[in-house]
């Protein structure tokens, strides 16, 4: 099972959702079975480390983000992973728009697709401040602890092997 995270710059939202769901897989000892990845839709921050306010806040939560490197959305990514897990409603336009015939549906809206009930977008922090980063990580734990979920329930109930 391979998972992809995407934001617009892949340097605030997607490398905390990244970093939250490797932490959220591994408690639950899944990560034998699920690989993660994030990208951004632009490609503005390519190969660049994610935002040090997102780091800093990643940290607070116990979750080290500082190795991770930007990297933009590819349509061969929709071969690669099972889902692309899309933080707002644009992000998810524009991953779609360059999904290979057929495999659209594989990019859905996180929130949504892991239960999460109340937002369905992830809020872009990059404008705002320490309590931005500190709410879009509430968001992203959320769905990643929601992910976690849905993949448990599937994998028991045998629908999804691994
Ligand atoms: P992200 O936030 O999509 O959560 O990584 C942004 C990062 C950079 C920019 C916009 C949003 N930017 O305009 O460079």
């Amino acid at each position: 099972m391979k998972l992809l995270v995407v934001c617009l710059g892949n340097i605030c939202r997607s490398p905390m959702g990244e970093g939250a769901l490797r932490a959220r897989i591994a408690q639950a000892r899944l990560d034998n079975w699920v690989s993660v990845d994030s990208a951004g839709t632009s490609g503005w921050h390519a190969g660049d480390p994610p935002d040090r306010r997102a780091v800093a806040c990643a940290r607070r939560h116990g979750v080290d983000i500082s190795g991770l490197r930007g990297r933009q959305l590819q349509p061969a990514d929709f071969h690669d992973f099972d889902h692309i897990l899309c933080a707002d409603r644009s992000n998810l336009d524009n991953a779609r728009a360059l999904a290979p015939a057929g495999l659209q549906e594989r990019a859905v809206l996180w929130l949504p697709w892991a239960g999460v009930e109340g937002a369905a977008a992830i809020p872009d922090p990059y404008y705002g401040q320490d309590s931005d980063f500190e709410q879009s990580w509430a968001l992203v734990d959320a769905a990643a602890r929601g992910t976690v979920q849905r993949l448990t329930r599937n994998h028991e109930s045998g629908i999804i092997q691994p």
